[in-house]
């Protein structure tokens, strides 16, 4: 007789055990700490209990003829004549950059060029077409609020 060789039964026992052993080395547990959950966006400003709407800058802290831009809040203030104020969206309408600065009557978008008047944020040269939208504010003695 030969040398034993393995049995076929054999052989399957020990291919199904290689499977087995080669399925669980396949399936991992991730053992870490699942991460913080994000924290939870802050919620848009409010007026207060009393009623007042939010303070945004000080009427004198806005030039006359020119404007200020509040990155953080998506406001451009302007005071187009002494003591008119007026307010619009930050986002340019062009392709949505935040308007970086007012210059010489003009809200300007560093993006591309874009400059809105401080009258009204029509457009006073492209590429953007559409006006910045108006945002309505209130002014309270010496404090511009966002409505
Ligand atoms: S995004 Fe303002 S000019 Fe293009």
């Amino acid at each position: 007789m030969l040398p034993s060789a393995p049995s076929r039964r054999a052989f399957v026992a020990g291919s199904a055990g290689a499977c087995a052993a080669a399925l669980c080395a396949c399936t991992t547990y991730d053992a870490r700490p699942a991460p913080p959950p994000a924290p939870a966006p802050a919620p848009p400003s409010q007026p207060d209990a009393a009623g007042a709407a939010d303070a945004l800058a000080g009427a004198s802290d806005i030039p006359v003829g020119g404007g200020a831009v509040f990155p953080d809040r998506d406001v451009v203030v302007t005071q187009p004549t002494a003591g008119r104020f007026r307010a619009f969206s930050a986002t340019c309408t062009h392709q949505g950059c935040a308007v970086g600065e007012v210059r010489e009557g003009t809200i300007v978008c560093t993006c591309h060029g874009s400059r809105f008047a401080v009258e009204d944020g029509a457009v006073v040269e492209g590429p953007a077409d559409a006006p910045l939208p108006e945002r309505a504010i209130e002014v309270d003695g010496d404090q511009i609020l966002l409505a």
